[in-house]
């Protein structure tokens, strides 16, 4: 049995955290200054965004002294081509403290008029939201369907506090407190229990070359993998994603792409020094002895195809395992998924196996749902009902720092 290997005491929620913090133009310009302060003495990095408006209050030389990088206010300022699109990519959170009524009905509308909204628009990242304007904009019933559009979309939205604004009038619409966004902002990240562990992911279904055009290929869309990197990312954890599948990888991630299970193997040994190491790709079984570096010709009739059986990668690992690495494999099964997984679980060393029934509608291969059986060394079992792949991977991660957490 391995020895104890919790995860890192100083990990705090915002630690490392990409943060944009969107500024726009209101008298509560200046306390984002605050808002600003927090989120870097939390330990995040934060890149603040000003908009044209916000400069008339603030000056951006104040955000700039504070935050981790200089303030950016257009589009088409420094070297950088799309701004727009990079830090809406690889921010973990855009915080908009204060937003006025002009960016809350950009943002509703999907109008991208300047550098921030167009961050708005191209993250995928969650958002926090913190409006300020004066209580007849904030009560207007245009402002209101907008916030609830918002909200409806998940958007974090942190209420303006009651209290005086601007040129003295006093009702609804005082930007919120600043620990109280940064409150929010905590929440809305989720869990960083990851920050400063290292995950290598593997993903997608191999292909094994029988010639210059054929392969031998199978169902593995590469989903499920893609999501626990891109899980493990928000969590914090520095990720390896080492795909043979032909999709977009997460922002932030660290991608090699194979296409044989012997590339996989060398790039997972290259890495094999991580904390987590999550086997879901679909690697071959078996593989053509020879491999013709030609194509084989119709005329010269059916070819015998001789096979061999590939290394299996996990159980290499866990045969050879560090005591402080934390292996995950997957399992595809038509039947007995819990029994088949227990003995997998010997068989390969790993730490935790991820079965799936992929005999039953909607689950696994190819598909955008999952329902899996998480099945762990140290007998805790948990059934994780027909659901996205994005909630499995929560699931995954949750069962991994649980078995992190155990002495074992
Ligand atoms: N795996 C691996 N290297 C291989 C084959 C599989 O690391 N050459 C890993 C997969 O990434 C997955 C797990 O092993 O984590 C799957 O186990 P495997 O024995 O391949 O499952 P099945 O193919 O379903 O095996 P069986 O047909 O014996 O059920």
């Amino acid at each position: 049995m391995t020895a104890a290997t919790s995860l890192p005491e100083s990990a705090t929620p915002l630690a490392g955290a990409r943060i944009v913090l969107g500024v726009s133009g209101g008298i509560a310009a200046y306390k984002s200054v605050e808002v600003c302060r927090r989120l870097v003495d939390a330990g995040a990095h934060v890149t603040p965004v000003m908009t044209e408006g916000a400069t008339h209050f603030l000056g951006p030389t104040t955000l700039t002294a504070l935050a981790s990088e200089p303030v950016r206010t257009s589009l088409w300022e420094g070297a950088d081509a799309i701004p727009h699109t990079r830090l809406g990519q690889t921010a973990d959170l855009v915080v908009v403290a204060p937003c006025t009524a002009r960016v809350v009905s950009a943002y509703a509308h999907g109008l991208s008029t300047d550098l921030l909204t167009n961050i708005l628009i191209a993250t995928r990242a969650p958002v926090v939201v913190a409006p300020a304007m004066h209580t007849e904009m904030w009560e207007h019933p245009a402002v209101a369907a907008n916030i609830e559009l918002l909200a409806a979309r998940g958007v974090h939205i942190v209420p303006p506090e009651v209290g005086r604004l601007a040129g003295g009038d006093v009702g609804a619409g005082r930007l919120a407190d600043p620990a109280t966004i940064v409150a929010a902002a905590t929440a809305a990240l989720g869990p960083r229990d990851f920050s400063g562990l290292r995950v290598v992911v593997t993903a997608g279904g191999t292909r094994e070359p029988i010639d210059a055009v054929r392969v031998i290929a199978n169902r593995s869309s590469g989903r499920q993998g893609h999501a626990l990197a891109a899980e493990a990312q928000r969590r914090g954890a520095a990720v390896t994603l080492i795909t043979a599948a032909e999709r977009v990888a997460p922002a932030g991630v660290d991608v090699v792409r194979v296409e044989t299970a012997e590339e996989m193997r060398a790039a997972v040994h290259a890495v094999a020094d991580a904390d987590v190491i999550v086997m879901s790709a679909a690697v071959a079984d078996f593989r053509p002895v020879a491999p013709q570096e030609a194509k084989i010709k119709k005329a010269d009739g059916i070819p015998t195809i001789e096979l061999e059986p590939t290394i299996d990668i996990l159980a290499e690992l866990g045969a050879s395992r560090r005591p402080a690495t934390t292996l995950v494999g997957f399992a595809a099964e038509t039947s007995d998924v819990e029994a088949y997984a227990r003995a997998k679980l010997v068989a390969k060393g790993a730490d935790l196996i991820v079965a799936n029934d992929v005999s039953a509608d909607d689950v696994g291969f190819g598909h955008t749902t999952n329902a899996v059986t998480l099945v762990a060394a140290d007998g805790v079992v948990r059934d994780i009902a027909l659901t996205s792949k994005d909630a499995v991977s929560v699931a995954v991660f949750d069962e991994v720092a649980r078995i992190r957490s155990t002495v074992r």
